[in-house]
């Protein structure tokens, strides 16, 4: 019998954001306005008064053997109780964040036309759109997104490598090298923060699975309706973003209930820990809920590189996390099935990983 054709996902008519805007700057549809309870409140962005944890790549790498051990105990901690922190030192030049954000606002300010080149097949993460969406009532968020694939060779779809504008594609090529470095280096000390093997995550994942996406969150008239990016944690190991310069606060991270915003650092690179982290050390580093709000005035541009684990490696708690006041809380799978299920969910909270966790029973 022939395979009976999967239906097309109806996802019911999209507006680009930023066409949305220019038309009309006052205007917020009503499938962008968020039930009360999401809406980014006032309270919730006052709320703040600790900042997330910054740690010294350089005194990683290069410094004396107290500092290194000092800034590994930082580090742990930044993992342990926030899951995000900001990288300063961290050896890529300045000089290329500066052109890949210049090539990314370039990219965004093209004509619709040009960037529609480019579209975003629903269900995958490849492409210029809005991602994640999956029914024709779910709410939108007040973002335009432009995604590739970058590692492994075989991931890319050539066709989306945008040949506007000049040189972008070379500039991602070279960004991505070096965030690569950055995330192994910075994998190998998270490894001996938890006590194992400087290679340990190295030798696990294979050939990491490496993408980025741009997100352009154009400014809102009512930033207090909207959400930039629904609140969710990544599907990745670690998550490297940049965030435009002179950028509005956007980035929030749920902590201890509360949304806390994170501060942009001039020419830091904001970390955070993702799902497959969590699962590999049970649970003791968190891949922690965040989202990105919107702001009146001004727009904000964010670049960010997922990096992951090989699709082909099976994943689950190691041992050295398990033990009987520790129980295991996630069963063990497939990263690649784990990659297809979270990019054919709409992002909400942590309910990716209700996709691995077991749920034990309370004893009494
Ligand atoms: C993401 C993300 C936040 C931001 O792309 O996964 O969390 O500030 N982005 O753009
Ligand atoms: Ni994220």
């Amino acid at each position: 019998m022939a395979p009976v054709p999967l239906s097309p996902v109806k996802v019911g008519h999209i507006d680009d954001v930023q066409e949305l805007r220019n038309a009309k700057p006052t205007t917020i549809p009503e499938r962008f306005v968020r039930d009360m309870t999401e809406r980014p409140t006032l309270a919730t962005a006052l709320s703040s008064t600790s900042d997330i944890p910054v740690i010294d790549f350089s005194k990683l790498i290069k410094g004396d053997k107290d500092e290194v051990h000092s800034e590994i105990l930082k580090l742990g901690i930044a993992c342990e109780e926030w899951g995000f922190f900001q990288v300063i030192n961290h050896d890529i030049e300045l000089s290329l964040l500066e052109s890949i954000e210049k090539l990314a606002k370039e990219f965004f300010m093209l004509p619709l036309e040009e960037k529609q080149k480019y579209p975003m097949i629903p269900g995958t993460l490849q492409g210029y759109g809005q991602a994640f969406v999956f029914s024709e009532d779910q709410k939108l968020d007040w973002c335009n997104m432009f995604a590739l694939g970058v590692e492994p060779h075989y991931i890319r779809n050539p066709k989306l490598w945008p040949t506007k504008p000049a040189k972008f594609s070379e500039t991602v090529e070279l960004y991505s090298k070096e965030v690569r470095a950055l995330c192994n280096n910075l994998l190998k000390y998270i490894a001996m923060s938890l006590g194992l093997r400087q290679q340990a995550f190295e030798e696990m994942f294979g050939v990491a699975v490496q993408a980025i996406r741009m997100n352009y969150y154009p400014a809102c008239s009512r930033p207090d309706l909207v959400l930039g990016l629904s609140p969710h944690s990544d599907g990745s190991a670690l998550t490297v973003l940049q965030q435009g310069k002179g950028s509005s606060v956007g980035l929030q991270i749920l902590k201890d209930n509360t949304w806390v915003p994170v501060q942009p650092i001039p020419n830091a690179l904001v970390i955070n820990i993702g799902d497959t982290i969590e699962v590999l050390s049970n649970g003791k580093y968190k891949s922690v809920e965040h989202r990105a709000v919107t702001h009146k005035e001004k727009d904000r541009l964010s670049l960010v590189t997922f990096y992951a684990p090989s699709y082909e490696i099976e994943l689950g708690p190691m041992p050295e996390f398990v033990d009987e006041s520790n129980p295991c809380k996630y069963r063990r799978y497939n990263h690649g099935e784990y990659s297809k299920h979270y990019v054919t969910s709409k992002l909400q909270g942590k309910k990716a990983l209700d996709f691995a966790k077991i749920h034990t029973k309370i004893s009494n």
